[in-house]
C-alpha cells in the first residue's frame, strides 16, 4: 500500500478524542526519537473499564490517525482488553497504512499501554 486509505484521511482530517483531560485518572507520554513525534494520552477509569480517553499528538498524518483510532478502539474496553490491542489492530481498523508509515502505529499503542500501566501503578501505590 503506497497511499493513505480513506479511513486514515478521515481520522487525520477529523481526529476523534483529540483534547486534554484535566481531570484524567492517569496520563502517559511516549515519543519516537527517530522522527521527533510525541504523544500524550489520558484516561478515566470506571469499573475497570476505560470510561473516557483522549490524547494530544505532535506528529505526522499517520501518527494523528493511529492515535485517533487507538482511542476509538480502546474506549469502553476493560483495562486488560485495552492492553491487548496491537499495532496490527490499529492498522487493520484504518484499512492499512503505507509501508513507510507502519512504524507510526506503534506510537498510539505504546501510549495506551503506558497510560494504563501508569494508572495501575497509581492504584497500587494507594493500596
Ligand atoms: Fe513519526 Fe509518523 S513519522 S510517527
Amino acid at each position: 500500500m503506497d497511499s493513505y486509505s480513506d479511513k486514515v484521511i478521515e481520522h487525520f482530517m477529523c481526529p476523534q478524542n483529540a483534547h486534554t483531560m484535566p481531570d484524567a485518572d492517569a496520563e502517559g507520554m511516549v515519543g519516537d526519537p527517530a522522527c521527533g513525534d510525541c504523544l500524550v494520552m489520558y484516561i478515566k477509569v470506571q469499573d475497570n473499564k476505560i470510561a473516557d480517553i483522549s490524547y494530544l499528538v505532535y506528529g505526522c498524518c499517520a501518527a494523528v490517525a493511529t492515535s485517533s483510532m487507538t482511542t476509538v478502539l480502546a474506549r469502553g474496553k476493560t483495562l486488560d482488553e485495552a492492553l491487548s490491542i496491537t499495532e496490527e489492530d490499529i492498522v487493520e481498523a484504518l484499512d492499512g497504512l503505507p509501508e513507510a508509515k507502519l512504524h507510526c502505529s506503534v506510537l498510539g499503542v505504546s501510549a495506551l499501554r503506558k497510560v494504563i500501566n501508569n494508572y495501575l501503578e497509581l492504584i497500587q501505590s494507594k493500596q
